[in-house]
């Protein structure tokens, strides 16, 4: 890691799921548990970053002084609150698992059941990590997560192109111990110019060491 590259720098991480709300008592959410973006949140902080954490619904705490959190439940909520955070941020990391779709209609109250089959419309979500893509400057660095079940590498290297990003951290589901739901993580870091770095299976601190070395290491 290079000495004191995060000392002053602003940072947006998201974490977590994100709940898309059907009726009062429903909702469309992921099987996330935040432990990824909280523990990258808690290196950097560990690390003299200023850091802004907007997280989804999880049961984790976050006890720093230079961590400041944003509860959020929906996609669009996360949405919102990146735009606000980003344009004067240096870095972001989008570790959050945000749902690609939301339920087109809020039922005021509790619905029913009548029939045996029911549908639900679901509309596009906006994609938080492209806009802010979109939304880069020169001196800012921005890196997306991937979890992919199929042609991974070749996945990644397309969404760090279509999203605008500098850095993919990539997850395989076909990994043992990695991904949703573990405490252990095993991840590529995807970077443009088709370079790649793989780590072995860790604890997901760990892994949140390897991310922010890499990023220090890469982005000057
Ligand atoms: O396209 P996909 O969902 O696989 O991309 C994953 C990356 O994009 C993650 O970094 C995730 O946090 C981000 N993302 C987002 N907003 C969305 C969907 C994904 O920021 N609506």
């Amino acid at each position: 890691m290079l000495p004191d590259y995060y000392k002053c720098k602003k940072i947006v991480i998201t974490a977590g799921p994100t709940y898309e709300k059907i009726d009062p008592v429903r909702f469309i959410g992921n099987y996330s548990t935040g432990k990824m973006g909280y523990a990258i949140a808690e290196e950097l902080a560990e690390n003299g970053a200023e850091v802004h954490l907007v997280s989804g619904p999880v049961k984790l705490e976050i006890n720093h002084p230079d961590i400041k959190v944003y509860h959020v439940e929906s996609a669009r909520e996360m949405y919102a609150q990146c735009m606000d955070l980003f344009p004067t941020c240096d870095i972001a990391i989008m570790a959050a698992a945000v749902a690609d779709y939301r339920p087109e209609e809020y039922h005021e109250t509790k619905v029913k059941k009548n029939a045996d089959h029911m549908t639900l419309q679901l509309v596009r979500n906006p994609d938080i990590l492209e806009a802010i893509g979109q939304m880069k400057k020169a001196h800012q660095v921005v890196v997306g997560f991937a979890l992919e079940t199929d042609n991974e590498i070749e996945n990644a290297q397309q969404k760090l192109l279509k999203k605008n990003a500098d850095a993919i951290v990539l997850n395989s589901l076909n990994d043992k111990g990695a991904g949703f739901k573990h405490s252990t993580n095993k991840i590529s870091i995807i970077l443009k110019k088709g370079i790649i770095f793989e780590y072995p299976l860790k604890d997901k601190q760990d892994v949140a060491k390897d991310i922010i070395t890499c990023i220090s290491q890469n982005f000057k």
